[in-house]
């Protein structure tokens, strides 16, 4: 435990800067707001907080188009405002990582606005300018919002490329002068002490430079989204336009470069390709586990599955990290409910995020379960990709309005963006009352969804968090333990050891994902246990490991009493 670094014990939680607390009542949250709620982080029981983009942008994608990436976003603040937060986060032990956006700009970044203005700019290289082909776009490739990855600039007659919105020109990596640009605002964030970066978009850093037609059939194409197609499609209609050569060499750089300072600062990775690891010691220091949070529904054979594959595919001295939702994916509550036991179920999510070996990510709001928001009509939407995904459906796509509108809906990633809900009184206390927030508040705010409400209440989810996360700070081997899975075939519920040599402990952690009480069987070493913790009440504190009673829904966590502790370590742990 005491090797480990810093990044490696934390648990982090995301802010999403517009919705976490309006400091100055304008609808907007703010570094005034984020700096009021410092207190509220600190007893939660978190380590470090993640800042998706708080730079300015024109917010066509909700702050990752950015046109300044040293400044301040003014809806959110000053700089001296940003300063005042994070000395304040210093001083109450929270670290805080800034949101790196490397492979686009906003269109209205002075460099594109430079490099669009003429053929002969001397920043038209920085972005990926080429002519169109038989009166159309260079090539076949696509947005990942959907459509054409092309936009005709008439001015000039040339073609930018962009993976994402059209409002988001990709930078051409490829040109020396982008990279001194873009580590010069990565140093300018360092020296004034940020812990480190989550980079956005890795993959999508290099193009193919031939160009070549992805061989996607056209008709796969239909829905505009590649969100509808299978894994395999997906590849294959993104094979030229990410994961190419070069990116590798690009993280040694930055790796190289944030190493250089101090206090251990860190890199995690958006994407999740083990890969950005490197040799385990020169790329990524983290990079989130998303297959484990990619399921309809979270259950002990896919939780084993994505362990057994997660942990043997990373590399040699790396870490793990695992997350259940952020910014772009609907509200865990929501997505891993099943409509009847939510409440049971958001505690087993977190109770695994925080007991699985690897640094865990939070997502504001969870902690007290907040769920999708459901908006009703189009001028509510503010997700531009959703936006666009509709001018899609009701154009090319011949889709009504309501058709359109009903699928944006359901699927607008303003669903898990909403204002976090503080207390009961309008706009949740996030807005002063008359103001109306960026996003409407959820409203069920007024049901007992807010924080104040269940501040006060010690049965409710948010004093469950702080519990737990209390809890993890205790026992060294949830964070420094390796991972031994137990019981596999058993469906019902998710058994695993924690299993720790230096401090000489072994947990045993068992989740019952189920309604019905469980009988689990372990066959260990020892067939005792005492007890740690478990969220349902428990007689005995000595457990017999041989007939373990689970209850409903329990979490329970347990310490092997093994007599010749830190002789045997990792499988001497399981009877052969
Ligand atoms: C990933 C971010 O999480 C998402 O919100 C954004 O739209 C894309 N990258 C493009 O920057």
């Amino acid at each position: 435990m005491d090797g480990l670094k810093w990044w490696q014990k934390a648990v982090f939680y995301q802010i999403y800067p517009r919705s976490f607390a309006d400091g100055n009542g304008d609808g907007i949250g703010d570094f005034p707001g984020m700096l009021e709620k410092l207190d509220y982080l600190r007893d939660l029981g978190i380590d470090a907080v993640w800042l998706s983009p708080h730079y300015p942008s024109p917010f066509l994608d909700c702050g990752y188009d950015v046109s300044d990436y040293t400044g301040v976003g003014p809806e959110y603040g000053t700089l001296e405002d940003f300063t005042h937060f994070l000395m304040a986060a210093h001083r109450r032990d929270i670290k805080v990582i800034l949101d790196l956006v490397l492979n686009h700009t906003s269109d209205l970044h002075p460099w594109f606005i430079e490099s669009r203005s003429s053929l002969d700019n001397p920043k038209r290289d920085w972005y990926i300018w080429r002519d169109g082909k038989a009166g159309g776009p260079p090539n076949n490739w696509a947005s990942i919002f959907g459509g054409s990855g092309w936009e005709l600039d008439p001015p000039t007659g040339q073609y930018y490329y962009h993976a994402f919105l059209k409002e988001q020109p990709d930078l051409n990596w490829r040109n020396p002068a982008v990279k001194q640009a873009m580590w010069d605002a990565v140093r300018f964030w360092l020296d004034m002490g940020v812990d480190g970066f989550r980079l956005d978009a890795i993959a999508t850093i290099y193009e193919h430079p031939d160009l070549p037609d992805h061989t996607l059939p056209p008709e796969k194409l239909k829905t505009t989204t590649a969100n509808g197609l299978t894994k395999t499609e997906y590849a294959q209609l993104m094979r030229y336009q990410t994961h190419q050569p070069g990116i590798h060499e690009l993280m040694q750089e930055l790796r190289a470069l944030i190493d250089a300072y101090p206090g251990d600062r860190v890199l995690v990775g958006e994407d999740d390709n083990v890969a950005y690891h490197g040799n385990g010691n020169n790329e990524l220091h983290i990079v989130f586990n998303f297959p484990l949070m990619l399921t309809e529904q979270l259950t002990p054979d896919h939780i084993r599955s994505n362990q057994a594959v997660r942990l043997a595919d990373l590399p040699p001295g790396t870490w793990p990290c695992n997350t259940l939702g952020n910014h772009d994916t609907p509200r865990v509550w929501t997505r891993y409910g099943d409509g009847k036991n939510d409440a049971a179920l958001a505690r087993l999510h977190l109770a695994l995020l925080l007991t699985l070996k690897g640094t865990p990510f939070l997502y504001n709001g969870e902690e007290i379960g907040m769920t999708n928001l459901m908006l009703t009509s189009y001028d509510q939407l503010r997700d531009t990709a959703a936006i666009r995904r509709y001018a899609l459906m009701t154009g090319p796509q011949g889709l009504s309005h309501e058709e359109a509108l009903l699928k944006v809906l359901n699927t607008t990633r303003d669903r898990c963006r909403s204002p976090l809900q503080w207390d009961a009184s309008p706009n949740a206390g996030f807005s002063p009352a008359g103001i109306a927030p960026w996003l409407p508040v959820n409203p069920n705010y007024a049901e007992g969804v807010n924080v104040a409400g269940q501040s006060n209440d010690p049965g409710s989810l948010l004093n469950f968090y702080r519990q737990l996360l209390g809890l993890r700070r205790k026992l060294p081997a949830l964070i420094a333990g390796e991972y031994l899975a137990l019981n596999p075939e058993s469906e019902e519920y998710f058994a695993f050891l924690r299993d720790d040599a230096a401090s000489g402990r072994t947990y045993l952690v068992a989740l019952n994902f189920s309604e019905a009480p469980q009988t689990a069987i372990f066959d260990l070493e020892t067939h005792q246990a005492s007890l740690l913790y478990s969220n349902q009440p428990r007689q005995d504190s000595l457990l017999d490991l041989e007939q373990l009673e689970l209850q409903p829904f329990e979490i329970l966590i347990a310490e092997l009493d093994i007599t010749k502790k830190g002789i045997t370590s990792g499988a001497g742990r399981i009877k052969a």
